[in-house]
């Protein structure tokens, strides 16, 4: 189980630190000026009481700290005034502060919305994530309404400025038109009809049920409806060319780059007001237009200090750039394109081999720092960690942290105190380790910052620490653990002294069968 993926907690962290770049941390104070006739701010103590009350409650589960939780918490004070009256009531919870709330939800990712209806706790209904306002009212909207509400006139819907979908279907009532307005409600940011005129249609020369994406009064692109045609297929179409086959990362497209089916990404790393930048841009735009709805490419300039930390995570600095990473968001194993050149068919020969399984993945550890284990904290990187966390002979405390991350930072002095404390005691190592810079090849769950402990003679366990962070607390947790792992090592070898025993006699019996027949 070691090699396991962080999945959830790195699914968290990668978001987090993707739409850092955007970060308004300046919006905080007003979590709590929230008043009964605006979003409802729900604890454990009042969670169902609302629940109870409301029709339909639907709840915005956020951290803090991300930039993403501060745009979403705008979008729902602006429906929550839209929605005055109604029988839709909208809150928020504080995930940090009510670790309880979340667990017994099971809300476990980041930036969750669900909507509670009747008062069922158990079958709540997932929101997408809103890009604004509108959003959350399109969507409740269309979860109630139906296709005929999509009935439009093609041709005011063509010439809007926006991506349009347009449904051209021959039988209102067939599985095509349930899927595609499925598809609509999933994705309620962007603009849907439904249309049955055959004069517009037959101007395309479309003959079959077929999905037109209209942008700027332009045909961009078609999709004949199939039987096999899933809604998943759908909304994977419909996302990929919403988007241009390269777009930039911004704090504009950041939610739309993440929110994306599309689970391949290329990024390309380069600074825009270099001189090679418009040559590398368009070679990697003509590579884009070979693997759409495969990979998704986005570029990033290097030159954007706001890009810093999506940078710090790929561990990308900037002169280094150009360079191209892949990324495989469902494992998040990074790729390094191992090449200077950057042209289409460099581009478009690693894309192709990272798709057909063959590229190297990045095994990301820095040098071992000179005197890392000369200081109380002893610095880890990826090289080391097995070899010091996996030790028979010592309990290894760690903590995985982020350097750009404020928590984390926070931390530290308590990590020092820790080692102080601790400094006598031979048996026990306490260490850290930049989890941005190092693959780490071990289950843990949660974010970052993390604390583990490794407990000695039972090397292949490691502990997730929870409780409170005060050095009398990590303490008692470290002696408790020693103690549990000691005596789980004597009941671990008495089993071994058994099954030893037993074995010796199971041969002994064996020896004497034979001695019997000779
Ligand atoms: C949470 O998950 C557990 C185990 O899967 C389940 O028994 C429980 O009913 C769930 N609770 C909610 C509120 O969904
Ligand atoms: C990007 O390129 C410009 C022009 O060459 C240069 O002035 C700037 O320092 C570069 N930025 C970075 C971060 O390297
Ligand atoms: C991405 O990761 C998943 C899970 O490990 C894996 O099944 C899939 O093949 C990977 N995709 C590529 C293109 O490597
Ligand atoms: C083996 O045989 C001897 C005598 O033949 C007997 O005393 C002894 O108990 C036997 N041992 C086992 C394990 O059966």
């Amino acid at each position: 189980m070691r090699k396991l993926l962080l999945l959830l907690g790195l699914t968290a962290f990668c978001l987090c630190v993707f739409v850092a770049a955007d970060e308004q941390p300046n919006r905080q104070a007003d979590k709590s000026s929230l008043k009964e006739d605006g979003v409802l701010q729900l604890k454990k103590g009042n969670f169902n009481k609302a629940l109870r009350k409301y029709k339909q409650l639907l709840v915005h589960f956020y951290a803090p700290l991300s930039g993403e939780g501060h745009r979403i918490s705008a979008a729902f004070e602006g429906a929550a005034a839209e929605l005055k009256g109604s029988e839709v009531k909208l809150a928020v919870v504080d995930v940090a502060k009510e670790k309880e709330l979340a667990k017994e939800l099971n809300v476990t990712g980041f930036a969750t919305i669900l909507l509670y209806i009747s008062g069922d706790k158990l079958n709540p209904v997932p929101c997408p994530v809103p890009q604004s306002s509108a959003s959350i009212l399109t969507w409740l909207k269309r979860r109630s309404g139906s296709a005929d509400d999509l009935i439009a006139d093609l041709s005011q819907s063509e010439a809007s400025e926006e991506l349009t979908v347009v449904g051209f279907f021959k039988e209102l009532n067939s599985e095509y038109v349930q899927m595609f307005y499925a598809a609509a409600t999933d994705l309620p940011d962007i603009n849907f009809a439904v249309t049955q005129n055959n004069d517009v249609i037959s101007k395309y020369g479309f003959t079959h049920d077929v999905v037109l994406l209209f942008k700027k009064s332009k045909l961009i692109q078609a999709y004949k409806m199939m039987p096999e045609t899933s809604k998943e297929m759908l909304i994977i179409f419909i996302t990929v060319y919403q988007m241009e086959p390269a777009t930039e990362y911004t704090g504009q497209t950041s939610t739309q780059i993440l929110s994306s089916p599309v689970l391949n990404h290329a990024l390309l790393f380069v600074n825009t007001s270099s001189a090679d930048f418009k040559e590398i841009h368009s070679a990697f735009n003509s590579a884009a237009e070979a693997f759409r709805l495969k990979m998704l490419f986005v570029w990033v300039n290097v030159d954007e200090p706001r890009n810093g930390r999506l940078m710090e995570y790929f561990r990308v600095r900037e002169f280094e750039a150009p360079l191209i990473r892949m990324v495989n968001l469902t494992d998040h194993v990074t790729y390094h394109l191992p090449s200077d050149t950057l042209d289409v068919q460099t581009i478009k020969t690693f894309c192709q081999s990272y798709l057909d399984g063959k590229a190297k993945p990045k095994m990301q550890s820095e040098p071992i720092p000179e005197g890392w284990d000369t200081q109380p904290v002893k610095e880890l990187v990826g090289m080391t960690l097995e070899k010091v966390g996996f030790n028979p002979d010592n309990t290894v405390f760690v903590m995985f942290y982020l350097p750009y991350s404020p928590e984390s930072h926070a931390l530290f002095p308590l990590w020092e105190e820790l080692a102080e404390a601790l400094k006598e005691r031979e048996d026990v190592v306490v260490a850290r380790i930049d989890a941005s810079a190092n693959d780490i090849h071990m289950s843990m769950q949660g974010a970052y910052p993390s604390l583990c402990l490794f407990p000695a003679l039972h090397a292949e366990r490691v502990v997730v620490y929870n409780g409170k962070r005060k050095v009398k607390d990590l303490l008692k947790f470290l002696d408790k653990e020693m103690k549990k792992a000691k005596k789980d090592r004597v009941k671990e070898d008495e089993d071994r002294r058994k099954y030893i025993e037993a074995a010796k006699a199971e041969e002994a019996k064996q020896a004497n069968q034979t001695k019997d027949e000779l």
